[in-house]
């Protein structure tokens, strides 16, 4: 667990075979959760910073859903310069057809195409036999391939899938074609344990599993998605489907930015990498949550205002003798420009000396400690100390002074 300092990441195994597949799903899963609709032209921006940022796949929308959806899929298709564009489609030949036709303008296109695998879903949503799943996945699969050679396969409700039932869908699809085979948890039902042994077994029993690349969805019910595809990650996934914030249906998808950072901070335990440049991170996270006008929680990882903001006086002392003693990734590595020192009830004499610094301040023995002990007691009645709160106090104290 130890590591020297804490502060650079690790250097990263830069193998092909260790290369971790970020397929991002904002602009799908992430728009159909309630509220986080996007217009055309904000869609468009925010296509263009994940291509930008190294998103391996960006799945731009689900075309036969509506004409807008459609239109943003088949623009971000034509402007895309290094993304491969994806496009959703139920195992359905008009959905594909559809799909097929949005795509086309992009340099490299994918067709997703799913199908819920589960008892839930076969008898409620479908009112169908596991035959007839069979007969649709291989159809699908044929179809998608029909238009283009990379094709992915989900299984919707995987988690909840029986076992050799779901050997059987992901042997059908591969045989059909299908490139990549996406496992998703779609409740967000699994555990980590749970869900990297789902992938073992996939990958052990499914006759050419080893030719095709497994890739990990995950929902966030139980506050589980990025633990679960992390999980996934160590059992051979080799592709992980996010969103940027989380954003998705209900409590959301595994967060881009969390997966990311978890492996490339962590890149000495996952002994993987991502393509990502992570100093695009916060950039991403502040436009999602403008374009969705989706707050982000204060204290999220990675991107919360507070990932990086420090109150106690422990702390704020660690901070200015080494800033490893409370962060294992610079603010930097994430496109903040620095950590920050939040004034407070808490905060001690060492971080108060070094505001009063930082704003031209430098008092003297007796002055200094009345100043501290006026801040605390301001700290203790306001919720919020501004800078301003800070100079108004010591000017009062330096005008006593000379009274
Ligand atoms: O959660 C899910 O199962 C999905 C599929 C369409 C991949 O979003
Ligand atoms: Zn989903």
């Amino acid at each position: 667990m130890g590591s020297d300092e804490n502060q650079a990441p690790q250097a990263a195994p830069r193998d092909e075979k260790d290369r971790v597949v970020i397929f991002d799903t904002t602009l799908r899963d992430g728009e159909q959760c309630p509220g986080a609709t996007m217009t055309f032209d904000e869609k468009l921006e925010v296509a263009e910073l994940l291509d930008e940022m190294g998103v391996d796949i960006i799945e731009a929308g689900f075309p036969i859903a509506s004409q807008g959806d459609f239109e943003s899929v088949q623009e971000i298709a034509r402007r895309a310069e290094n993304s491969v564009i994806c496009g959703l489609a139920r195992a359905q030949m008009k959905d594909i057809d559809v799909c097929a036709e949005a795509i086309k303008p992009a340099k490299r296109g994918r067709i997703h195409t799913f199908i819920g695998t589960s008892p839930l879903h076969r008898k409620y949503q479908m009112g169908i036999e596991k035959a007839e799943v069979l007969e649709r996945v291989t159809a699908s699969v044929t179809r998608a391939r029909g238009h283009t050679d990379d094709v992915e396969w989900s299984a919707m409700d995987a988690t909840r899938t029986e076992a050799d039932f779901l050997c059987a869908c992901v042997e059908a699809a591969i045989k059909a074609g299908a490139t990549t085979v996406n496992i998703p948890d779609t409740v967000g039902y699994a555990t980590p344990d749970e869900f990297a042994g789902l992938i073992r077994m996939l990958m052990e029993r499914v006759p050419g599993a080893d030719e095709i690349v497994f890739s990990t969805h995950c929902h966030n019910d139980l506050g589980l998605a990025v633990a679960n595809s992390l999980s996934g990650v160590g059992a051979g996934a080799r592709q992980v489907e996010c969103a940027v914030n989380g954003l998705g249906e209900r409590a959301g998808n595994a967060a881009l930015e969390e997966i990311v950072m978890a492996i490339h901070t962590r890149a000495d335990a996952m002994r993987v990498w991502t393509g990502i440049d992570t100093t695009m991170l916060t950039r991403a996270s502040k436009l999602v949550s403008r374009v969705t006008a989706f707050p982000v929680q204060y204290n999220k990882a990675i991107v919360g205002r507070n990932a990086f903001a420090h109150e106690s006086g422990i702390h704020q002392d660690g901070m200015l003798k080494h800033a490893g003693t409370f962060e294992i990734m610079t603010p930097e590595s994430v496109g903040l420009k620095e950590s920050s020192l939040v004034m407070g009830k808490h905060s001690g004499r060492h971080a108060f000396r070094e505001k009063l610094k930082e704003l031209g301040y430098e008092l003297g023995g007796n002055a200094f400690e009345d100043a501290f002990v006026r801040f605390k007691a301001l700290a203790d009645a306001k919720k919020h100390v501004y800078d301003e709160d800070i100079e108004a106090l010591v000017d009062q104290e330096i005008a006593s002074a000379h009274d």
